[in-house]
């Protein structure tokens, strides 16, 4: 039914798996056996978050986060807002902030530079998406799974009006779902 509304699955389950794993892979090449601090912004990069903190052996401390951002449809302001902050000090600790994607950056960027302010040993953005033609700051990902066309892309946690985040792929949304 959902699926019915995809035009065409632009990542299967088998890539997006294949991925984190190398993901996890280069943030255990950085930090070594360190403890580490991921934190999940919600609610996009949940299914994300879950599967690449699972293919990591070190200590990690699981935290969440909720930012929103003011503008409205597809525009965004660039002021973002939290909703609901970490729960624990990061000060002279690693940080490995998780994101579904990056789009302007604006929410990356903020996130970035209150994050800094409590001085972290270590801060590092990882994002499963990366959309650079939509870039609006100067911000990257430290580590990126797939950079993407600017294509409406929803599933594995991305979402359009609240549905298809639960779809286990990344597909790109038919048009006529958005426009109507
Ligand atoms: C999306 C996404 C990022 C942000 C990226 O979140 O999860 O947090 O937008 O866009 P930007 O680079 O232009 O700031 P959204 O506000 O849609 O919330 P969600 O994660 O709950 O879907």
């Amino acid at each position: 039914m959902m699926r019915e509304d995809l035009d065409r699955i632009l990542i299967t389950k088998e890539r997006i798996a294949e991925r984190v794993k190398s993901l996890a892979a280069e943030i255990k090449k950085d930090f070594g056996d360190e403890d580490l601090i991921m934190v999940c912004i919600l609610r996009g990069s949940c299914y994300f978050f879950a599967d690449l903190t699972k293919e990591l052996d070190n200590f990690v401390t699981l935290e969440f986060m909720s930012v929103t951002s003011y503008g409205s449809g597809t525009t965004s302001s660039g002021e973002v807002r939290i909703i609901n902050d970490i729960s624990c000090p990061i000060e002279g600790k690693n940080v490995i902030v998780v994101e579904d994607i990056i789009d302007t950056g604006f929410t990356l960027s903020y996130l970035k530079r209150i994050l800094t302010e409590r001085r972290p040993k270590a801060l590092k953005i990882c994002a499963l998406l990366d959309k650079p033609s939509r870039r609006e700051t100067s911000i990257d990902g430290d580590y990126v799974g797939f950079v993407i066309p600017n294509e409406f892309v929803v599933g594995y946690g991305l979402d359009y009006a609240q549905k298809y985040r639960n779809i286990p792929e990344i597909g790109i949304l038919k048009k006529d779902v958005y426009s109507k």
